[in-house]
């Protein structure tokens, strides 16, 4: 299973074609829908997310709620284009005014991207290193996830920090985690710390600041045995950690307990083995992964998000053609996004794994399909 995006920030559209998905999969827009707007919510976005309602038009891949086994075309149109249409007008225009942006935002694509594509204009670049990608990518993982549903697999995410408040309790089972969320406006299980969250929030836009945080994606009921250690680039878990960094704004990936378990003796950190029913870890400081493999305990991987570069009281930058220095650019922006962050990272864990299952168990059918993960699960077992 592959997949292509497109589309400008501000331009008519997002489109994704996915190729790969097997036939036989129930799938309607209104299953996607509820992702995007998952991604849109969440305390710290900014004035965009009221003009946009994402909403998901699937024109190809599906006949009468079931995928048919041919690409997947999937459409996310941007409201806002009508605002833009000029500025973003496709044809060549005669006459046009509007501002060119010429002070790159530190943090930002703006610069290297000018000089990579020798644009004179960021927008140039703006329109596409923007994260409003991420829309149609959340689109493409629900189509992943209703892969994943098939075969009782579910991800999930959360948020562990923003800036420099943080959860403590961090024993909750996947179950648990996805009730505590439900009324967090940050995706945090805490109630007291989403509303420290939330000031701090606060605290940052009032300075015209931006403030990051660290995000956790989980995994459960995934097969053992995904994933190789006979070829670096059949790591499954290297795969997630390249694909978790190809997610503007993130800047470190970490699975389980890395953080803890390089500073432990060895005898702390590495999960025992035991057999009940089959085999199983008595603990999962590697956050499921052993050699690039699942080892069948739940998925646990973490993501660091910068803060994100759009300040409203701007740094020091250059101009890019008087080479004067200036206060950067402003572009309409959020000032916290970790929780949209994770239901973005949410999608392309869940793409990373339909994807490898497809792979180990490659197959047109749906039901063909869910016949070989349920074989595979039982050899497993009887090992
Ligand atoms: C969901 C999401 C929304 C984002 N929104 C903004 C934004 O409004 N303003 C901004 O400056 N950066 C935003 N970013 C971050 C930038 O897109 C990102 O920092 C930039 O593309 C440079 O990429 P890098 O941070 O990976 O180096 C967002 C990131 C994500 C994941």
């Amino acid at each position: 299973m592959r997949y292509l995006c497109s589309g400008e920030s501000h331009g008519p559209q997002l489109t994704a074609i996915i190729e790969g998905v097997p036939a036989g999969l129930l799938l309607t827009a209104e299953m996607i829908n509820k992702d995007l707007k998952l991604r849109q919510q969440g305390y710290g976005r900014g004035g965009r997310m009221k003009i946009e309602s994402d909403q998901v038009q699937i024109t190809s891949g599906v006949r009468h709620g079931v995928t048919l086994g041919s690409p997947i075309t999937l459409v996310i149109k941007n409201k806002d284009n009508k605002n833009w249409s000029e500025v973003m007008a496709i044809e060549p225009v005669s006459s046009l005014e509007y501002e060119v942006k010429k002070v790159p935002r530190p943090g930002h694509a703006d610069l290297v991207g000018a000089m990579k594509y020798g644009h004179r204009d960021l927008r140039n670049v703006l329109e596409r290193s923007s994260a409003r990608e991420t829309a149609i990518r959340v689109a493409v993982g629900a189509v992943a996830k209703q892969i994943l549903a098939a075969l009782e697999i579910e991800v999930l995410s959360h948020v562990l920090q923003i800036g420099k408040v943080s959860v403590t309790e961090r024993d909750l089972t996947f179950e648990q985690i996805q009730q505590a969320i439900e009324n967090s406006p940050v995706r945090c299980t805490d109630p007291v710390v989403s509303a420290k969250m939330c000031e701090h929030i606060d605290e940052a836009k009032q300075q015209g600041d931006s403030v990051g945080g660290i995000i956790q994606v989980l995994a459960k009921n995934v097969p053992p045995a995904l994933g190789s250690y006979v070829q670096f680039d059949r790591k499954l878990d290297a795969k997630i950690a390249g694909a978790f960094m190809g997610v503007q704004s993130v800047k470190g990936v970490y699975f389980g307990d890395a953080m803890l378990s390089s500073s432990s003796f060895g005898s702390e950190v590495h999960d025992q083995i035991a057999y009940d029913q089959g085999f199983i870890r008595m603990s999962n400081h590697y956050g499921g992964f052993e050699g690039g493999m699942t080892n069948g305990m739940p998925i646990v991987v973490q993501a660091m998000i910068k803060p994100i570069p759009t300040l409203y009281q701007p740094l020091n930058s250059v101009h890019i053609d008087t080479k004067a220095v200036e206060k950067s650019m402003i572009e309409r922006s959020d000032s916290c996004v970790v929780p949209a962050a994770g239901v973005v990272l949410e999608s392309v864990l869940a793409f990373e794994l339909a994807r490898e299952i497809l792979e180990e168990f490659g197959s047109s059918q749906m039901s063909n399909l869910i016949e070989a993960v349920n074989h595979h699960r039982q050899s497993m077992r009887d090992f």
